[in-house]
C-alpha cells in the first residue's frame, strides 16, 4: 500500500518533547486473521497522566492505513460526531480522568508490503511495529514512553496457522468454528507498543532450555518453515551463551520463562527484539556449514546476541522519545561486539567493526544525512537507524568504557538499570548513571551526542634528546555538518590510547609532572585524555626518539593525522603489542602504496609498487606466530570504499584500477608464500566454526583470491577444483567470486558454466540464492548494469523481498562502484527508477537504497550533474513517501 501523503512532511524536534497527556494501564487486543481482512479489537484502560501539561487535553490517538469499525467509550458506542478521524489521527475531545476505550478496525495485511504493522512473509502473519509501526495495527499512544501491559488473543484457521505467538506467556488456547482456533498470551512486563508483536503460521520449533543464575528454567524456541529445522543449532548456542554471557558481564538474568524467535523471509531489517519474542530476518538466525559462509555464522552470532542484550538495553529500560534512539542501539551494539569479542577474536572483531565506521559512518558523518548520535530533529524516524546511531553511537559507550575502566564502567551500567528498571530514559539518565559511579564529570564529553561529524585530530611531536624528553601535540577540529558550522562546535574529550615504540619495542610511558604509577602493570599504554583545542603531552625518561603509536584499538572515533613514514610503519607492523595498531599501521602503508599508483596513473607514468609493502607482506605471511585470520587481515588491502572515503576528489576508476594493480603485484611477487599459507590452511578434518578454524580458511581463502588475480589458469583451476569440492558454503563462495571477478580468459569461459551450475545446485535455498544474486552484482567487470538488469528480470528475483533488494540494487550500487558510477550517467538512473519502483512498495527499504546517490558531492563535475538530475526525478516524483522525501529533499538541499 502507497504511504503517500499530501502536504509535505512535517519536522519534528527534541526540544518540543512533552510528556504524554494519557497513560494506558492494560491493553487488550482481540484480533481476527484473516488475509486481507483482519479484524482487530482494542480494549484500553487510560487514565491522564498526572505530570501531563493540561489537565483538559483531548484524547489524540495514532492510526494509519485502517479502517474504523466502531468506537466506544466506557461501554457507550459513539457516533460520528463525537470524534475527529483523519489519515494519521483519530482525536476524542471529551474523555473523562479515567475510562475505557474499545476501538475496533479492519486492515488489509496481505496487502501490506512496507513490511511495517502487521503483513504477511510467504504463508505467515508476522509484525513489526518499531518504530511506530503499530499505529497500523490499531488506533493508539504509538510513542516508547507509554508502557502498558498488553494482553492478547489470536484468532486463525488452524491448518493454515496453526501456530498463534504473542509476547509474554500463553494463558489460554482452544477450538473455534469453522476450523478455526486461537490463543491468549499474557505479557506481564508493561512495554511500550514497538515492542508488541505476533506470528501465525505452519511453523514448527527446536526446543532447548536454558538455567538463570537464579535457577530458573527457561524455554528457548526458535521457530522456522519445517524446511529450516536444520539450520537453527548456531542461533540456539548463540542465544545461550548470549544469555550466560550477559549474566556474568552484566549481571543481567532473563526475565519470563519462554523466549522465542521467529524467522521470517521478507524483513525490512536484520531482527527485532520483541518482548519474548524476537522476530528475525531468516539471514540472521538460519546458518549451517553447506549454505552458510563463515561470515555469515558469526553474524548470527552477533545479531542473536544483540536482540536478546535489549531484554535488559532496551526493553527493560526503554527510550523515552526516539531521539534517544541510540541509548538502547548504541549501548546494545557496544554489548554485542563486548560479547563477539570475548567469544571469538577480540582484534579480528575490532578491526572489522572499525572498517565498518571509517568506511560508511565517516561517509555518512560528511554527507547530507549526518546528524549526532542524539539527532534534534527528524521528519522520519526511520531514517535514523543509521551507522551513526549504531555503530558510532557504540563508539561512544566504548569511549566512556576506556575513560571509567571496566570495572567502574559496570558500577554504571548497575546504576543505569536499577534506576531506570521498568521505566522510559534518556541518553542524559545513561550518562549521569556514568558519572554517579565513577565520580567523574562528563558534561563535555556528552558533545559526543550532540555535534555531529567526525572530529579530526592532527599530531606533531618533537624530541629533545638531551633531556630525553618527547613532546606530543595534539590539536582538534570537527567539520561543518547541517545543523552547526566547525566554528559552532566545541572541543570533544577525547580519549587518545597511545603506546610508544622504541627500538627493542613498546617504552615505559611516564607523563612530564606525575607521580610514577606504580600500580598499573602495564606501564607501556596510557589513554591520554584531550579536552582543548590543542594540548601538549610531555613525556619523560626516553632514552630515544619513539615512534608514536596513535589511537590505539581505535580508542576514538575520529580522523588522525601524523606524518608517519614507511620505516615507521613497517617498525609498528611488527613491533607494537596492539593487534589493532599493527593492523592499521599495514593498511595505512598499503593506501600510500596504492595512492603512489593513483598519481602515476593520473600522470600517465610508470608504476612502481612499493617493495616496503612487499616485504612487509611477507613478513606478515611467514610470521607463524601470527592468527591466521589477523594476516588474512593485514593482506587484505583497504577497500574501494575506504580508499573513496579518504580522497578528496573519489576518482572511480582510479581508485579500481590501482587498487587492482597493487593486488596483482602482489599476488606476483608473493606467489611462493600465498601458495604456501593456502596450502597449510586447507582443513581436510571434519569442518568447524570455532575462531581457529574460520581463521584458517579466511587465510586459504585471501590467499586463493591474490593467486588467481596473478593471472595464471593454475590458479582459476584450484580455484575451480576448489568450488568442485567444497563441503562448506565458505570455501565454494569464495572459488565461485574468484573466477566470477576474474578477467582471466579461461576465468570468463568458466564464469557462466559455475554461475549455473551453482544455481541449479541452490535454487531451493533463498539464503544461498541471494549470495549468488550479490556476488554478480557486486562484479567490477565490465557490462554491469546490463548484468544487474539480467539479474532483476530472473526468476529469482523478487522486488518485494528486501534481501533480493539488498543482494541486487544494494550491492550493483554500494559495491560495484566502477559500474554504479558508469560515466555516462546509467547506473543512476537504474537506482532512481528503482527508487520510484520501491517508494510505493517499501518506503524504508526505498530510502535506504538512496544513499550511494546522496554522496554527490564527493565525485567529480560531471558525476554531480549527473547525480543531481537522478536526485531530481525521484523528488519530482508524485505521492513520495515521508522517508524518500526526507532523504531526497536534504541531499538537495
Ligand atoms: N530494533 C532493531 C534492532 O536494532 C532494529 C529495527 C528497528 C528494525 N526498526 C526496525 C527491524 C524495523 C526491522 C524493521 O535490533
Ligand atoms: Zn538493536
Amino acid at each position: 500500500m502507497a504511504a503517500s501523503r499530501d502536504s509535505q512532511p512535517q519536522t519534528i524536534y527534541l526540544k518540543n518533547y512533552k510528556v504524554p497527556d494519557f497513560l494506558i494501564d492494560e491493553t487488550h487486543l482481540d484480533v481476527d486473521l484473516q488475509p486481507s481482512a483482519t479484524r482487530v479489537n482494542s480494549r484500553l484502560v487510560m487514565r491522564r497522566n498526572p505530570a501531563a501539561a493540561d489537565p483538559a487535553a483531548p484524547l489524540l490517538l495514532s492510526g494509519q492505513e485502517m479502517k474504523l469499525l466502531g468506537i466506544s467509550l466506557d461501554g457507550r458506542e459513539l457516533n460520528e460526531g463525537e470524534y475527529e478521524l483523519s489519515d494519521e489521527t483519530l482525536l476524542l475531545p471529551n474523555v473523562q480522568d479515567r475510562f475505557e476505550l474499545c476501538v475496533s478496525v479492519q486492515i488489509d495485511p496481505a496487502a501490506n508490503t512496507s513490511l511495517e504493522g502487521l503483513y504477511k512473509s510467504r504463508t505467515m502473519f508476522c509484525t513489526q511495529c518499531e518504530a511506530e509501526g503499530f499505529r497500523k495495527i490499531t488506533y493508539y499512544l504509538d510513542r516508547p514512553d507509554v508502557l502498558s501491559v498488553f494482553t492478547t488473543r489470536l484468532a486463525a484457521d488452524k491448518a493454515l496457522f496453526p501456530v498463534l505467538l504473542s509476547n509474554g506467556n500463553e494463558v489460554e488456547s482452544g477450538e473455534l468454528e469453522n476450523g478455526r482456533h486461537y490463543a491468549v498470551w499474557h505479557d506481564p512486563f508493561p512495554k511500550p507498543a514497538y515492542l508488541f508483536a505476533l506470528v501465525a503460521g505452519d511453523l514448527e520449533f527446536i526446543e532447548d532450555r536454558f538455567t538463570t543464575c537464579s535457577g530458573r528454567d527457561v524455554t528457548l524456541r526458535i521457530f522456522v518453515e519445517s524446511k529450516d529445522l536444520d539450520k537453527c543449532d548456531h542461533a540456539m548456542r548463540s542465544l545461550q551463551n548470549s544469555m550466560r554471557w550477559d549474566e556474568e558481564v552484566y549481571g543481567r538474568e532473563y526475565d519470563l520463562d519462554i523466549y522465542m524467535i521467529v524467522a521470517v523471509d521478507d524483513f525490512n531489517m536484520g531482527a527485532m527484539e520483541n518482548k519474548g519474542l524476537n522476530i528475525f530476518n531468516t539471514s540472521c538466525v538460519l546458518a549451517k556449514p553447506e549454505t552458510t559462509t563463515d561470515l555469515g555464522f558469526q553474524r548470527v552470532e552477533s545479531v542473536v546476541a544483540h536482540e536478546y542484550f535489549h531484554n535488559w538495553s532496551g526493553n527493560r529500560v526503554t527510550c523515552r522519545d526516539w531521539f534517544q534512539l541510540s541509548l538502547k542501539e548504541g549501548f546494545t551494539v557496544f554489548r554485542d561486539s563486548q560479547f563477539s569479542a570475548d567469544l571469538n577474536s577480540a582484534t579480528v572483531k575490532r578491526v572489522e567493526d572499525v572498517s565498518l565506521l571509517r568506511t560508511l559512518q565517516f561517509a555518512e558523518d560528511a554527507g547530507p544525512m549526518a546528524h549526532p548520535v542524539r539527532p534534534a530533529s527528524f521528519m522520519e524516524i526511520s531514517n535514523f537507524y543509521t551507522l551513526t546511531v549504531y555503530e558510532k553511537g557504540s563508539e561512544v559507550v566504548r569511549m566512556i568504557h576506556t575513560l571509567l575502566g571496566a570495572e567502574t564502567f559496570r558500577k554504571g551500567s548497575d546504576l543505569y538499570f536499577a534506576n531506570n528498571d521498568g521505566g522510559a530514559a534518556t541518553i542524559e539518565d545513561f550518562v549521569s548513571a556514568m558519572e554517579e559511579a565513577s565520580g567523574r564529570d562528563l558534561s563535555q564529553f556528552k558533545l559526543w551526542y550532540s555535534q555531529a561529524g567526525t572530529p579530526r585530530l592532527q599530531v606533531t611531536d618533537e624530541f629533545d634528546e638531551d633531556a630525553g624528553v618527547y613532546r606530543l601535540t595534539i590539536s582538534q577540529s570537527c567539520p561543518d555538518t547541517p545543523e552547526a558550522t566547525a566554528a559552532e562546535k566545541q572541543p570533544f574529550h577525547i580519549p587518545v590510547a597511545i603506546g610508544l615504540l622504541g627500538e627493542a619495542g613498546n617504552l615505559a610511558i611516564h607523563l612530564q609532572g606525575e607521580a610514577p604509577d606504580t600500580e598499573t602493570s602495564d606501564n607501556t599504554h596510557r589513554v591520554l585524555e584531550l579536552t582543548e583545542a590543542e594540548q601538549t603531552f610531555a613525556f619523560t625518561g626516553l632514552p630515544e626518539r619513539p615512534i608514536p603509536v596513535l589511537l590505539r584499538d581505535f580508542s576514538a572515533p575520529v580522523k588522525l593525522e601524523y606524518p608517519y613514514s614507511r620505516a615507521q610503519l613497517q617498525a609498528i607492523m611488527s613491533g607494537d603489542s596492539d593487534g589493532f595498531s599493527r593492523w592499521d599501521a599495514c593498511q595505512k602503508l598499503a593506501v600510500g602504496v596504492i595512492e603512489d599508483v593513483m598519481r602515476a596513473h593520473r600522470g600517465d607514468r610508470n608504476y612502481q609498487v612499493d617493495q616496503a609493502l612487499v616485504e612487509a607482506c611477507r613478513a606478515v605471511l611467514n610470521d607463524q606466530s601470527l592468527d591466521p585470520a589477523i594476516v588474512a587481515l593485514m593482506l587484505q588491502l583497504p577497500s574501494e570504499g575506504y580508499l573513496s572515503e579518504i580522497a578528496t576528489v573519489i576518482d572511480v576508476e582510479a581508485i579500481n584500477f590501482s587498487r587492482e594493480y597493487v593486488k596483482a603485484y602482489l599476488a606476483g611477487a608473493l606467489e611462493t608464500e600465498l601458495n604456501a599459507a593456502y596450502q597449510a590452511n586447507t582443513d581436510t578434518g571434519p569442518f568447524s566454526v570455532d575462531a581457529a578454524a574460520m581463521a584458517r580458511r579466511s587465510l586459504k581463502n585471501t590467499a586463493l583470491t591474490f593467486l588467481v588475480k596473478s593471472g595464471s589458469d593454475l590458479y582459476v583451476q584450484l580455484a575451480q577444483q576448489q568450488l568442485d569440492g567444497a563441503t562448506n558454503m565458505t570455501d565454494e563462495m569464495a572459488a565461485l567470486a574468484a573466477i566470477v571477478n576474474s578477467d582471466s580468459a579461461l576465468a570468463q569461459k568458466l564464469a557462466p558454466v559455475v554461475l549455473n551450475n551453482f544455481y541449479r545446485k541452490w535454487q531451493h535455498e533463498a539464503l544461498v540464492v541471494n549470495q549468488w544474486l550479490t556476488v554478480q552484482a557486486a562484479c567490477p567487470l565490465s557490462d554491469g548494469l546490463a548484468r544487474v538488469q539480467r539479474l532483476m528480470q530472473h526468476e529469482a528475483f523478487d522486488i518485494r523481498n528486501p534481501n533480493k533488494v539488498r543482494s541486487v540494487v544494494g550491492a550493483f550500487c554500494g559495491n560495484n562502484p566502477v559500474n554504479f558510477h558508469a560515466a555516462d550517467g546509467s547506473g543512476y538512473e537504474f537506482l532512481a527508477d528503482r527508487i520510484i519502483e520501491l517508494n510505493k512498495l517499501n518506503p524504508q527499504v526505498a530510502s535506504r537504497q538512496l544513499t550511494p546517490l546522496t554522496k554527490w558531492k564527493r565525485y567529480d563535475e560531471k558525476r554531480q550533474a549527473l547525480m543531481l538530475k537522478a536526485l531530481q526525478r525521484v523528488k519530482a516524483e508524485e505521492g513520495l513517501s515521508r522517508d524518500v522525501f526526507e532523504v531526497v529533499s536534504k541531499s538537495l538541499a
